[in-house]
C-alpha cells in the first residue's frame, strides 16, 4: 500500500470553533495585527508552534495516574532518570520544566560577558539566554543552508571549516559549540551523524565542550535513517543514541520530541558544571528529582520519549510535512526546501518581493493566512532575528513563516484545508502590504510588539489606521 495512514486512532476529540472573515479581522485588529496575541479559540487551525501542542496517547494519559508527587526522590523522577539515561548516557540529568529553562540554566552557570557559544543555528530563546549574559550567540550553519530553495539533505549541517577556523581564532573565548537537531530556526534541516562526529572531532581537538540542543533528535534521527548512506539498517532509537553518545551534553524542550505538553531537561556529564546548575535549578525552578514538573509531567515524558522513536510515528510524522510542502510546491509557493522534519517554511521574502525585509514580508503573509483562512503561522525573520543587541534593526538572514505542525492532532483533510487557503492566499499576493511596529519589548520582540500596516511602502507613508488590508 503506498497510503501511509496516521498510526493511531482517535479517543478524544476537542471541538474547533468556526469563525467568519471579518470576525478575524476584528480580533486581528485587537491583537495589533500580531497573531501571538489572538485568543487561541479564534484560531481555527493552529500552527504556530509545534511546541506542546501535540496529542499524548492513551499510554501517556494512563501514565498521568501513576504521577508520583513526592517532593524529593519520587518514583516518577526514577522512571524518568531511567529513561532520559538510556536514551542519551549522560551522567547528571537535571529535569526543567520546558528548553528555556535549560537553556537559562546552563548559561548563567557557564557564561561571562563576551564570551562565545557556537551553533548551527540558535533558536531565539537560545540566543536570548545567551545574550541576556552579554555574551555572543555565533551562528556557523553551512552556506546551503542560508538558501531556501537550495535541495541538500542535510541543511542543518555545521560549516565545519568555518567552525575550525573560528576555534582557531577565537578559541579562549568560546566555551560551549552547540548543534540544534533539527535546526529550527533554519528551517528545521537534519544535521548528519558524519557532520556531528566532525563537530565531535574538532571539539575534541580544540578541547571544547559539545551540546545538542535535542529539541527534535528523533525527526533528525529518521532523515539520517532516510537520507545518510550506510544508516538505513539501524532503528531511529540506535541513531538517537549515537547522535547523543557524539556530545558531552544536552539542552531538551520535552514539548516537541518528548511528545508531552510542558517539559524538558538539561544533561551533561561534566560534574563540576552539573553542581552549579542543581544549585541554580534549586533557587528557580525547583528540587533537582522534579525541576519545575509535576510528578505526571515526568511520567508523560518518560512515556513519550519511548514512544517519539517509533518507526510507525516518524514515518508519518515526517510524510505528513512533506505531503503539505508537496502541494504548496505544485501550487508555485516557494518553500525551504527540502521541507523540514516539524514545519513547513514558507519562503515569504521571495513570495512578497515588492514588500522590503524591514517592512516585515513574514508578517504580511501570517497575517494574510489568519484573516483569509482562520490559520496560524508564524514569522521566522526580520521581526523575530532583526532586533540588534545595540538596539538597530537589520534583514534577518531569511524571512520565512513556518507552518508547525503539531505531533499526531490534526488529520489530512486539516492539511488539505491548509493547502487550499495557502494557495489561495497566493493567487492574490499582489494586495498585500508591510507592516511597521509601532511597540516592542527590547528581547524576544515577535511575542509582544504590536504592528500598524504600512500604506506605501515606497514612500514610507504610514497608515494611521490597523485594520488589515488584503
Ligand atoms: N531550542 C529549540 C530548537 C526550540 O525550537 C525551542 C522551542 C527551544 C529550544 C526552547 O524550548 O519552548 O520548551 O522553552 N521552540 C518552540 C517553537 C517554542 O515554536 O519552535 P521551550
Amino acid at each position: 500500500m503506498k497510503t501511509i495512514i496516521e498510526p493511531f486512532r482517535i479517543k478524544a476529540v476537542e471541538p474547533i470553533k468556526f469563525t467568519t472573515r471579518a470576525e478575524r479581522r476584528l480580533a486581528l485588529d485587537n491583537a495589533g495585527n500580531n497573531v501571538f496575541r489572538l485568543r487561541a479559540e479564534d484560531v481555527l487551525i493552529d500552527l504556530l508552534t509545534d511546541s506542546g501542542t501535540g496529542a499524548m496517547s492513551s499510554d501517556q494519559w494512563s501514565a498521568l495516574m501513576r504521577g508520583d508527587e513526592s517532593y524529593a526522590g519520587s518514583r516518577s523522577f526514577v522512571r524518568f532518570h531511567e529513561v532520559v539515561t538510556e536514551l542519551t548516557g549522560f551522567r547528571h540529568i537535571i529535569p526543567t520544566h520546558q528548553g528555556r529553562a535549560a537553556e537559562r540554566i546552563l548559561f548563567h552557570t557557564i557564561l561571562k560577558p563576551g564570551q562565545i557559544v557556537l551553533n548551527n543555528t540558535h533558536f531565539d530563546t537560545t540566543r536570548a539566554n545567551i545574550e541576556v549574559e552579554d555574551a555572543e550567540a555565533r551562528d556557523l550553519v553551512i552556506a546551503e543552508g542560508r538558501i531556501p530553495s537550495f535541495i541538500h539533505p542535510f541543511k542543518g549541517n555545521m560549516d565545519l571549516d568555518r567552525l575550525e577556523h573560528t576555534l582557531a581564532t577565537d578559541g579562549d573565548r568560546i566555551v560551549l559549540v552547540m548543534v540544534t537537531v533539527t535546526n529550527n530556526s533554519g528551517g528545521g534541516q537534519p544535521v548528519s551523524l558524519e557532520n556531528l562526529r566532525g563537530v565531535r572531532a574538532l571539539c575534541t581537538r580544540f578541547g571544547k565542550p559539545f551540546f545538542l540542543d535535542a529539541c527534535r533528535f528523533a525527526e533528525n534521527a529518521w532523515f539520517i535513517k532516510q537520507r545518510e548512506p550506510g544508516q538505513q539498517d539501524r532503528t531511529p532509537r540506535e541513531i538517537a543514541r549515537e547522535m547523543f553518545s557524539l556530545a558531552d551534553g544536552c539542552t531538551m524542550s520535552a514539548k516537541k520530541d518528548g511528545l508531552a505538553n510542558i517539559g524538558g531537561f538539561l544533561a551533561m556529564n561534566d560534574d563540576r558544571w552539573a553542581e552549579e546548575c542543581r544549585n541554580l535549578l534549586i533557587l528557580t525552578e525547583g528540587f533537582p528529582t522534579y525541576g519545575g514538573m509535576a510528578g505526571y509531567d515526568l511520567e508523560a515524558v518518560a512515556r513519550g520519549l519511548e514512544e517519539v522513536t517509533e518507526e510507525a510515528y516518524l514515518r508519518y510524522r515526517i510524510r505528513s510535512i512533506e505531503y503539505l510542502a508537496e502541494r504548496l510546491t505544485a501550487g508555485g509557493v516557494p518553500i525551504v526546501q527540502p521541507p523540514g522534519g516539524h514545519a513547513v517554511y514558507i519562503d515569504a521574502r521571495a513570495m512578497l518581493p515588492t514588500i522590503p525585509p524591514l517592512a516585515y514580508p513574514g508578517v504580511a503573509l501570517v497575517n494574510a493566512l489568519y484573516v483569509d483562512g482562520g490559520i496560524r503561522a508564524c514569522e521566522i525573520g526580520t521581526v523575530m532575528f532583526g532586533l540588534q543587541p545595540d538596539g538597530s534593526e537589520i534583514p534577518a538572514a531569511m524571512d520565512l513563516v513556518r507552518l508547525a505542525i503539531p505531533r499526531r492532532l490534526y488529520t489530512q483533510s486539516h492539511i488539505d484545508y491548509v493547502a487550499e487557503a495557502i494557495l489561495e492566499v497566493a493567487a492574490n499576493k499582489d494586495a498585500l502590504r508591510g507592516y511597521r511596529i509601532t511597540s516592542s519589548a527590547k528581547r524576544l520582540r515577535h511575542f509582544t510588539a504590536e504592528f500598524a500596516l504600512l500604506e506605501n511602502v515606497s514612500t514610507g507613508q504610514h497608515a494611521e489606521a490597523s485594520a488589515f488590508a488584503g
